[in-house]
C-alpha cells in the first residue's frame, strides 16, 4: 500500500479546512464538537449542501453518502421540507406547551409502527434510549440492562459498555464478552449493571439471558448494528430475543435511530418482530434535532398523570420542537412505500457493485447492510458481528476513505453510508468507479 499518498492529496485540496480546524483547536475542546465526526488529519469544514451534494469551505464538491450519518433521507435542502420549516418558523420557534405538529408526528409514527401505542419526543437519539432505560426500570422494578457487543445507543452512561472497543484483546470470550467501558471514568456500578450479549450468537445470548433473567429490566439492541458496521441481525437471533424476553417479563427495546428507514415501519416491520419499546432519532426530525421513544401502552403508562404527578419524569426544554416536528412530518409524507422500494433497490445495487468490484480487484471485502444502509469492510472474514469488523486493517480503510474524499465521494470514516432519495443510479455508479480508482492507486 502507498501510505499517506491519499492524505497528501487531501491536505493539498483542503487548506481552508485545515486553517479552520487549527483555529477551532483554540476554542473547541478537541477542535470539534462531535467526536464521531472527527477524522485524521482534520475533518473538512462543510459550507453547504444541496440534494445529494455537499461543498466544503475550499469549494470541493462531493456526493454525500453520509447524509449527516443516515439522517437526511431526502438529501439536503429538500424544497418541501424547507417550505414547512419556513411556514412553522413564521409562527415562532419554540413554546412552553404542546404544539399541533407534535401531535401530528406522534399519530403518524404510531400509525406506521404498530408496536408503538404511545410515544414521547426528545431532542436526540441519546435522550430517546436513555428514557427507554428509565422507563424499563420503572416498569419492571429491575435494574440490569442487556445490550449487544458493538451496539451504540448514544452518549449517556447506562449503555456505554462494550460499544466499539478498538482492540480484540479486551473483548474476552466470544460467547461471554467482557464488560468493556466505552469511556474513561465510567462508574463500576454502571458497568456492573450491563450484561453484554454476543451479537448474532443465538445460543450464547440465550444462555446469558437465562442466567440473568431475574435482574434484567430490558434487552436493548439495534436490529442491525449501525455505527458498529451496518451488520444485520439474524432473524433467528431476534426471534430468540423476543421469545426469551417475553418468557421472563424482560422488555425488548429496539433502537431504531438508524434502522427506521429500512421500511415504513422500520426494521421491526422488515423482521416482523414486535418489540415492547422503540427508540427513534435521526430521520424523524427531517434534518433538525429530534428523537422519540415509545411502545406498549401499559409500559408508557409510567408517564400517565393520574391522581398526582406521573411516576416517571420526562421533561426537556426542546422536547417535540415544533420546527423539527414539522420537518419530520414532511419527511415521512414523502417516504412512501414506493420511495422505500426505490431506496432499497439502490442499496442492493450499491452492495452488489461494490462487492463485485472488490472481488474483481482481489481486494478482500465484505459489503453489508440493509435497505439504504451499507458498510464496506476490507476483510476476508464474513462480517456478522463487531468482532469481525476488528479484523479490518484500519490504516488501509483510512486511506480508502481519504481517497474517496479526493475523488469527490463522502462516506463515513469507517466506510459506512446511507442513501437518500436525491441519489440515483448515476451516483451509485460514480461511487463504484471512484472506489475502483482509489483501490487501484493503493494496491497496484
Ligand atoms: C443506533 C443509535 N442510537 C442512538 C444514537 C444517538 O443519537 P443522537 O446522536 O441523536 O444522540 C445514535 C447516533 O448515531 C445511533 O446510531
Amino acid at each position: 500500500m502507498r501510505t499517506f499518498q491519499e492524505q497528501r492529496h487531501y491536505e493539498a485540496a483542503t487548506p481552508k479546512s485545515r486553517a479552520l480546524h487549527q483555529q477551532a483547536d483554540q476554542y473547541l475542546a478537541g477542535g470539534e464538537t462531535r467526536t464521531s465526526a472527527f477524522w485524521s488529519p482534520y475533518p473538512v469544514t462543510i459550507a453547504r449542501g444541496q440534494g445529494c451534494h455537499v461543498w466544503d469551505v475550499d469549494g470541493n464538491d462531493r456526493i454525500d453518502f453520509v447524509n449527516n450519518f443516515t439522517t437526511l433521507v431526502h438529501g439536503h435542502n429538500h424544497p418541501t421540507v424547507l417550505k414547512v420549516i419556513q411556514e412553522q418558523l413564521s409562527q415562532g420557534t419554540s413554546f412552553f406547551g404542546p404544539s399541533e405538529p407534535q401531535l401530528k408526528l406522534a399519530k403518524l409514527l404510531c400509525e406506521r409502527v404498530p408496536s408503538v401505542e404511545r410515544i414521547r419526543f426528545t431532542s436526540s437519539g441519546t435522550e430517546a434510549t436513555m428514557n427507554c432505560v428509565r422507563a424499563a426500570r420503572a416498569f419492571t422494578g429491575r435494574t440490569k440492562i442487556a445490550k449487544c457487543e458493538g451496539g451504540y445507543h448514544g452518549t449517556h452512561e447506562a449503555l456505554a459498555v462494550s460499544v466499539q472497543p478498538s482492540s480484540l484483546a479486551v473483548l474476552g470470550r466470544a460467547e461471554r464478552p467482557n464488560q468493556v467501558p466505552a469511556d474513561v471514568g465510567l462508574p463500576q456500578s454502571v458497568i456492573e449493571n450491563v450484561v453484554v450479549l454476543p451479537y448474532n450468537n443465538t445460543e450464547a445470548a440465550r444462555q446469558l439471558l437465562t442466567e440473568h433473567h431475574k435482574e434484567l429490566a430490558a434487552v436493548f439492541l439495534e436490529p442491525m448494528l449501525g455505527s458498529g458496521g451496518m451488520i444485520p441481525a439474524d432473524p433467528e437471533y431476534l426471534a430468540m430475543l423476543r421469545s426469551v424476553t417475553s418468557k421472563y417479563g424482560i422488555l425488548l427495546v429496539f433502537d431504531e435511530v438508524i434502522t427506521f428507514q429500512v421500511a415504513t415501519g422500520g426494521a421491526q416491520e422488515w423482521y416482523n418482530i414486535k418489540p415492547d419499546m422503540t427508540a427513534f432519532g435521526k430521520i424523524i426530525g427531517g434534518g433538525l434535532a429530534a428523537g422519540a421513544f415509545g411502545g406498549r401502552k401499559d409500559v408508557m403508562a409510567v408517564y400517565e398523570h393520574q391522581q398526582g404527578p406521573a411516576p416517571l419524569n420526562h421533561a426537556g426544554t426542546f422536547n417535540g420542537h415544533p420546527l423539527a416536528m414539522a420537518a419530520g412530518i414532511a419527511t415521512f409524507q414523502m417516504l412512501t412505500p414506493a420511495a422505500h422500494e426505490r431506496l432499497n433497490a439502490l442499496g442492493d445495487r450499491l452492495r452488489q457493485q461494490v462487492q463485485q468490484l472488490c472481488n474483481e480487484l482481489e481486494t478482500p471485502a465484505q459489503v453489508t447492510g440493509l435497505g439504504p444502509l451499507f458498510g464496506i469492510h476490507f476483510t476476508r472474514q464474513p462480517v456478522r458481528s463487531y468482532r469481525d469488523v476488528l479484523t479490518v486493517g484500519t490504516q488501509f480503510r483510512h486511506e480508502v476513505f481519504l481517497g474517496l474524499l479526493n475523488e469527490g465521494v463522502f462516506l463515513y470514516p469507517t466506510m459506512l453510508g446511507s442513501l437518500s432519495t436525491a441519489i440515483t443510479e448515476k451516483e451509485v455508479d460514480t461511487l463504484t468507479a471512484a472506489l475502483r480508482r482509489v483501490l487501484v492507486r493503493l494496491t497496484r
